[in-house]
């Protein structure tokens, strides 16, 4: 992928936002009433990159590995783990209100404590008060105490309060982790940049397992590998950065974290946090829980509480990285060329199948073509509009492959290859087509 040769950093934000809505990537939530603040659907190309980012992570982390195993806990959950984990009391930020235009605002995002961003008003906010930022709801038809539930936060609890299932039933032994992907839930007070910060979201998160003595080295291993991740699937290295937090950032269980950061239109903002959690997670559902949350080692006949190594990236914050960094224009014969360079392993169609014309003689073996990628790929078919206009479309979606099928295919049994990348143009035997489609594709 190429870095991005977009001129000026703001347009490319409203570009990518354009081009969402456009093409089908992400819609406002609601929008035929008005929209609802910060929350948005992903459309029809747009769930697709959304998947192909989370099997990329899924295929790295437990397909290809023997060390990881997969989870899909509840998103409701009682208020007995976020007790235990610490979020009932320090899942909050400061919130300010203005007295003059009763905006709200986050104490630590303001530049000037004195002065309102909202309408200027001089030491106009009240006393800064600490807000959970959990989602509250009730679990059945009575709304009294007794029924509180949340949305979980994070995905990261369900991986610790099922410790001992997944050990007694996968049969794995420290170092090992539990992977999963799901939708967490914040009440985010200052909630925008598009799908940067919402308050529904998709994580991806590791809690991986060690012995105590084995932490450092597992925290940097998996630091150097999640950095890999991103650079791997397309992300240049201008535009990623490893940082280390500072002592005075750490949460309280962590005794190291690092982010990977991108560098988004406005400035580096955090993709992942990889965290040294220590036994912190454990030691607290144990003692909460009463229930026994450690690891028997055989081979030394002892008995510890794991150390835990935490993987967190944010699935939809990710998408929109790899749609920022694969979003590039050129100038061809005069007209400007949208292509998202986006890796294949990531494109939401891996192939399209353009007949060259819409008359009846191409369509039979157009739909064969199609017929013969389709159950190993995800093929796009459009046979509207001039082919020049078609390329243009799927160049704009990040389709890596068109498959031109013309008049003279019928004759000589070959189809038309036009890459992405290059428009460059090649014809290939529909009988090598398969080979030769995964051969490019890389895989
Ligand atoms: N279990 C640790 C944890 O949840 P986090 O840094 O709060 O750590 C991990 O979240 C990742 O989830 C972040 O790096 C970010 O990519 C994503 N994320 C967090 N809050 C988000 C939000 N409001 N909107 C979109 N993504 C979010």
């Amino acid at each position: 992928m190429s870095d991005v040769s977009v001129p000026n950093d703001v347009t490319l934000m409203e570009k990518v936002v354009n081009l969402s809505k456009r093409r089908g990537f992400v819609f406002p939530s609601a929008e035929i009433y008005g929209g609802f603040r910060s929350t948005y659907d992903y459309g029809p190309i747009g769930v697709q990159l959304l998947r192909n980012v989370k099997d990329a992570w899924w295929r790295s982390m437990v397909q290809m590995r023997d060390d990881v195993v997969g989870l899909d806990a509840a998103i409701l959950s009682p208020p007995a783990i976020w007790e235990a984990s610490g979020h009932l009391k320090n899942f909050t930020d400061p919130l300010v209100d203005c007295r003059q235009c009763r905006e709200r605002f986050r104490e630590d995002q303001l530049d000037d404590l004195t002065i309102c961003p909202g309408c200027g008003g001089k030491d106009t906010f009240t006393e800064a008060r600490n807000f959970n930022l959990m989602f509250k709801t009730h679990a059945g038809p009575v709304e009294s105490d007794a029924a509180v539930a949340y949305l979980r936060p994070e995905t990261a609890q369900g991986m610790f309060i099922n410790f001992s299932n997944v050990l007694q039933s996968s049969r794995k032994k420290p170092p090992f982790g539990i992977a999963q992907i799901g939708k967490s839930f914040r009440n985010e007070i200052t909630p925008g940049n598009f799908v940067f910060r919402t308050r529904e979201f998709e994580q991806m998160e590791l809690e991986f397992f060690v012995p105590p003595e084995e932490a450092l080295q597992w925290y940097e291993y998996w630091c150097a590998t999640r950095y890999q991740w991103y650079i791997d699937l397309g992300i240049p290295e201008s535009k990623l950065r490893m940082r280390p937090h500072d002592a005075d950032e750490l949460s309280h269980y962590s005794s190291g974290t690092s982010d990977v950061e991108f560098l988004f239109p406005w400035g580096w903002g955090e993709l992942e946090g990889i965290a040294n959690r220590g036994d912190y997670d454990l030691t607290q559902h144990a003692t909460h829980s009463g229930e026994k949350l450690d690891y028997f080692d055989q081979a030394t006949n002892s008995r510890y509480v794991p150390h835990v190594i935490e993987p967190a990236a944010g699935a939809t914050r990710t998408m929109m990285a790899f749609l920022l960094a694969a979003y590039d224009e050129e100038e061809v014969r005069g007209e400007t060329r949208t292509v998202l360079r986006l890796h294949p392993r990531l494109a939401p169609y891996k192939v399209a199948v353009l007949p060259l014309s819409k008359k009846e003689d191409l369509m039979p073996m157009a739909r064969e073509v199609l017929a013969l990628l389709q159950p190993h790929l995800m093929c796009d078919f459009d046979e509207t509009q001039a082919i020049g206009k078609r390329y243009r479309r799927q160049d704009e979606i990040g389709t890596p492959f068109c498959i031109t099928v013309d008049f003279d295919s019928l004759e000589d049994g070959a189809v038309t290859i036009r890459e992405r990348d290059t428009t460059e143009q090649v014809r290939v035997p529909i009988a090598d087509l398969s080979i030769e489609m995964f051969r490019r594709l890389g895989f």
